[in-house]
C-alpha cells in the first residue's frame, strides 16, 4: 500500500469513528505534524522487507472483495499450489486427432509446463478479459517467459458484449501486426465468453492456429470448453455465427473458481445438475448430499471440485465423441435450454444469466414430462429442490409475454420442421428427445410464466 491509500484509509477511520459519536483509535502516526512523511520515511524503513517478498499486491482503488481475490489468484498462480494429496485428471477427448482435457488443482501456474510437452512455438497469444488480465494473466505470462515462451497479452472487454464481430476483427488485426504465423498458438484464458472468441479466432485466422483452451469460470469448465464450439453473437442472436474447431489441449484449473464471483459460480451449477440428470444419478445424489458446500463454498474441499469438474467434463466428451457434430444424441445437452434460450430472447440478455436461464428452463421441461406422465412427480422435486439448494432460480419473477417466449421457442435450433425436439427426462440420469404436444407446451408455459409456480 502506498502511503497516499495508507494516509486516506487512517483519516477515514477516524471520521468514521467520529461520525459514530465513538472515540477514535489513537494512532500515533495521524498524532505526528506531517502524517504522510512519517509514512514516506516507514515504507522506506521497511522496503528492503518489501523487496525481498515473492509477490506483491497493490492496494490502491481497490475494493476488499477485489483485494482478496488478486491474492488468492496470485498463490493459485505461483505454480506452488498443489492439492495434498496431488489431484490430476487427464481425460483424452477421442476427436479430431485426439487431444487432452487436463483437471489440475493450481494448474494455471503450471501452463507453461505443459505447452512444453506440446512442442509449439516460443510465441503464444494470450487472450484474456480485463477481469482475469490482472488476476491471472500478468502471472501467466511472466510463468511462460520464465519457461522460454515469447507470450503476447491481449485485453478484450468483460462481458457478453465482447463476443462481437468488432472484438474478433480488432484479434485478427492485432494478429496481422503481430505477423502471427499458422503454427503459432492461442491461449483462451478466461471464462466461456474469452473461450468462444478467442477459439473462433483460432478457427479461422490463416485457416486455423493450435487452440488451448484454460477455462476459469464453472461453466467454462464444464461446459462451453469442452465439446470444440467455438463462435461470436450477430445482433440479431446469439451464437449464429462460429465453427466446431477443437483445442490441442484444455488446462482446467478448479481452484480459479475461488475468485469467481458468487453469481457467475452459482450459474455454472445448472449446467453441472443437468449433467447430473440427462447422464448420471450418481452426480445428482453426489450434489444432493454436498449441495451446501457447494453453494456456501467457504472451504470447499479440492477434491470434491476436482471429482465433480472431471466427472462432468468425462459425461460431455463422451457425447461429444459419440456424436461431434449435433447430428444426434449431442441435442441431450440442450436439456433445459429450450425455454432458457428464448426466455434468455425475450427478457434481454444480461437479465439472467445463462445457467440462470438453463435452471427455469430445465424447471419448466421437467414439469413438461411430468405432466405428459414420462417423469415421476417425486423425481421432478428432486430437481428442483436440488437447483434450489444450489442457489439457482427456479421461478421466475420478472416479467415476458408467454406468447413472446411461446414464439421465440419456434426460433430455436433445435425445430425441426415445424417441432421443437424436446429433451425429456424419464428418470433422474435418462433422458429421451421427442415432440410433445403443442397444447401441453402452451399451458405448462403459461402456468410457470404467469402463476410463477413451478
Ligand atoms: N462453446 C460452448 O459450447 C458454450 C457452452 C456454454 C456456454 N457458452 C458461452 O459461454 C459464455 C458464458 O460463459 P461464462 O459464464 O464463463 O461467461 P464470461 O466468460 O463472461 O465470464 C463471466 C464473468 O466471470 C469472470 N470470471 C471468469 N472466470 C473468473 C475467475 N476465475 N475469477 C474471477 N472472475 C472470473 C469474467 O471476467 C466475467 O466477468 C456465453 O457466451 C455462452 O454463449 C459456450
Amino acid at each position: 500500500m502506498d502511503p497516499e491509500t495508507a494516509l486516506e484509509r487512517l483519516n477515514q477511520q477516524h471520521l468514521e469513528k467520529l461520525a459514530q459519536q465513538e472515540v477514535p483509535e489513537i494512532r500515533p502516526l495521524l498524532a505526528s505534524p506531517d502524517p504522510l512523511k512519517s509514512l514516506q520515511e516507514l515504507l522506506q524503513d521497511r522496503s528492503t522487507w518489501y523487496e525481498e517478498a515473492h509477490f506483491t499486491c497493490s492496494t490502491r482503488n481497490k475494493s476488499a472483495e477485489r483485494i482478496a481475490q488478486e491474492i488468492i489468484a496470485m498463490f493459485i498462480s505461483s505454480g506452488e499450489l498443489v492439492a495434498d494429496p496431488h489431484i490430476l485428471h487427464v481425460r483424452r477427448i477421442h476427436v479430431d486427432g485426439g487431444y487432452n482435457t487436463v483437471v489440475d488443482w493450481g494448474g494455471i501456474g503450471r501452463i507453461a509446463q505443459n505447452l512444453k510437452l506440446l512442442g509449439l512455438p516460443r510465441r503464444v497469444f494470450l487472450i484474456t478479459d480485463s477481469n482475469i488480465r490482472g488476476l491471472y494473466a500478468s502471472m501467466v505470462s511472466g510463468t511462460l517467459q520464465s519457461y522460454g515462451f515469447e507470450p503476447l497479452l491481449y485485453t478484450v472487454p468483460a462481458g457478453e458484449a465482447s463476443k462481437s464481430q468488432d472484438q474478433l476483427y480488432a484479434l485478427y488485426d492485432w494478429f496481422i501486426e503481430q505477423r502471427a504465423e499458422r503454427g503459432e498458438a492461442i491461449l483462451a484464458l478466461g471464462g466461456g465468453m474469452v473461450g468462444d472468441l478467442a477459439g473462433y479466432a483460432a478457427a479461422t485466422y490463416l485457416r486455423g492456429v493450435p487452440l488451448i483452451q484454460i477455462p476459469t469460470s464453472l461453466l467454462a469448465q464444464v461446459d462451453a470448453a469442452i465439446g470444440g464450439k467455438t463462435g461470436i453473437n450477430h445482433t440479431r442472436g446469439k451464437n449464429l455465427i462460429g465453427a466446431f474447431y477443437h483445442p490441442r489441449l484444455v488446462l482446467v484449473d478448479p481452484a480459479a473458481l475461488l475468485t469467481l464471483p458468487v453469481r457467475e459460480r452459482t450459474e455454472g451449477w445448472a449446467e453441472v445438475v443437468k449433467y447430473g440428470i440427462i447422464l448420471d444419478t450418481n452426480l445428482f445424489a453426489q450434489l444432493e448430499e454436498y449441495a451446501e458446500t457447494l453453494r456456501e463454498f467457504t472451504h470447499p474441499p479440492a477434491s470434491l471440485l476436482c471429482q465433480i469438474v472431471t466427472r462432468c467434463i468425462a459425461l460431455k466428451a463422451a457425447i461429444i465423441e459419440e456424436d461431434e457434430h449435433e447430428h444426434g444424441r449431442r441435442i441431450i445437452l440442450n436439456y433445459g435450454h429450450t425455454v432458457a434460450h428464448a426466455l434468455e430472447n425475450v427478457a434481454g440478455y444480461g437479465e439472467l444469466l445463462h445457467g440462470e436461464a438453463v435452471s427455469l428452463g430445465m424447471v419448466v421441461a421437467g414439469m413438461i414430462a411430468q405432466q405428459a406422465g414420462i417423469f415421476p412427480e417425486a423425481e421432478l422435486m428432486r430437481q428442483n429442490k436440488l437447483l434450489k439448494a444450489l442457489g439457482l432460480p427456479i421461478t421466475y419473477t420478472g416479467s415476458v409475454s408467454v406468447r413472446d417466449i411461446l414464439s421465440a421457442m419456434q426460433m430455436d435450433k433445435k425445430v425441426t420442421g415445424k417441432q421443437v425436439r424436446w429433451v425429456m427426462p424419464r428418470h433422474l440420469g435418462d433422458v429421451t428427445v421427442t415432440a410433445m404436444p403443442d397444447d401441453l407446451i402452451e399451458s405448462v408455459i403459461t402456468a410457470f410464466f404467469t402463476e410463477k409456480r413451478p
